[in-house]
């Protein structure tokens, strides 16, 4: 039996690298690579960092507009997929990717699961909620990370196959933590103490397209000081348009993406993380950080119930103050399992793949 997993995008590698060596044990597993993501930095160094198998397929699709990037992926994954006639298409969290990975597997009536099923923003206007609903009405088999997300696949009527199997990024984290403390001279390199500094990542369109949001993201910064900034490279494009690159001091650091065993080190050992990105604050919770969300709604709201991250809106004095000031007051829980997702995951997709699988559960 074969799956096909279909990645493009970072957060994608992520998730894919436990779950493909879990799925390894199980089945013949196909991995097609869209091209979404492309710059070293972005792409490879997490096959590298994390050991996942190269691709089979290069789609070499790049950047363009949602349009036109999605439409190529749907055109090439489709041909790979009447190649290579998977039982099963695997698409993780909400990319452009995943959308196409999982419109074309549908149209030729190959059964889709996705990871990271049943995750909202409610914000039609996040390309990624788009994703994500429409992924989730097409899917045969739902992963979902939190019980949040199976509650609200309810609400959309979606309860066959339905599985509550905890997040895989929770695994990725585990695999990968030993490794990073043998491997990563990251904090030795920029000369970093320990909870000596504030970690910041910015990627997300609402922030980086809008020079206002922009503009007060960067003062804050700023006015922290103390502040590490690998920066992706959609958020450097935009910090160059609109004339903000150049007013970075040297109180801001800014560095190229990490690789992800830099990045486990980099956010264990940060005092605060302010980010918009939707895997670091899991990550954050996970390790214990305070988190920062520069964002009005987030789809991890575990994070925020349990008084581990807390939200703004984009106004610079309350960023700063809550950058300073904000200090959770409660244990944190297990909302995203106990490490053993892709275990859980790769015995769903076999059963869904030979047809076993039971029907209705949630
Ligand atoms: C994508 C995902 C987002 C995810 C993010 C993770 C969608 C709709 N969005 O956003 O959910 O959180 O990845 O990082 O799929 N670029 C480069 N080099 C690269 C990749 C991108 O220079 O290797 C630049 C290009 O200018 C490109 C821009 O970044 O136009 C945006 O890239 P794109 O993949 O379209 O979206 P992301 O913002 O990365
Ligand atoms: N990440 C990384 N290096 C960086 C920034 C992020 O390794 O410079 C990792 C991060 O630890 C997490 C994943 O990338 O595992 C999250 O991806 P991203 O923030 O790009 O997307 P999102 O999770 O918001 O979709």
């Amino acid at each position: 039996m074969i799956v096909a997993s279909v990645v493009g995008a970072r957060p994608n590698f992520v998730k894919l690298a436990p779950v493909s060596r879990e799925l390894r044990k199980r089945l013949d597993e196909v991995i097609i690579h869209t091209g979404q993501h492309y710059d070293y930095e972005m792409d490879r160094i997490f096959f590298d960092d994390m050991g996942i198998p190269s691709p089979n397929y290069h789609l070499g699709i790049g950047s363009g507009s949602h349009g036109l990037q999605t439409g190529e992926m749907l055109k090439k994954v489709e041909e790979v997929l009447i190649q290579e006639k998977p039982d099963v298409v695997l698409v993780f969290g909400d990319t452009n990717s995943t959308l196409a990975g999982a419109l074309a597997a549908a149209k030729l009536h190959i059964k889709v699961a996705h990871i990271e099923a049943g995750l909202r923003s409610y914000d039609k206007r996040m390309p990624e909620e788009i994703n994500r609903v429409l992924v989730d009405h097409c899917s045969d088999l739902l992963l979902c990370p939190t019980r949040t997300a199976v509650e609200n696949l309810r609400k959309e009527g979606i309860v066959k196959n339905v599985y509550l199997t905890g997040d895989v990024m929770v695994d990725a984290q585990r695999d990968c933590a030993k490794i990073a403390e043998i491997r990563s001279h990251i904090l030795a390199d920029l000369e970093l103490k320990d909870k000596g500094y504030y970690l910041a990542t910015v990627h997300r369109a609402s922030n980086t397209d809008d020079p206002e949001k922009l503009k007060a993201i960067i003062e804050a910064l700023e006015e922290l000081g103390d502040v590490v900034f690998p920066c992706h490279p959609r958020a450097e494009k935009y910090l160059r348009k609109f004339g903000l690159w150049e007013d970075l001091s040297r109180k801001v650091r800014v560095i190229k993406p990490v690789g992800y065993l830099d990045m486990i080190l980099l956010e264990r050992s940060a005092k605060k993380i302010l980010t918009d990105s939707g895997g670091v604050q899991k990550e954050a919770y996970l390790l214990n950080v305070p988190c920062i969300t520069l964002r009005d709604e987030t789809e991890w709201v575990e994070t925020v119930e349990d008084g581990w991250n807390v939200l703004t809106s984009l106004d610079k004095d309350e960023i700063v103050r809550l950058a300073r000031d904000f200090e959770p007051c409660q244990e944190r829980r297990d909302v995203f399992g106990r490490g053993n997702a892709s275990a859980k995951t790769a015995e769903l997709i076999e059963k869904l793949a030979s047809g076993s699988l039971e029907g209705a559960r949630s």
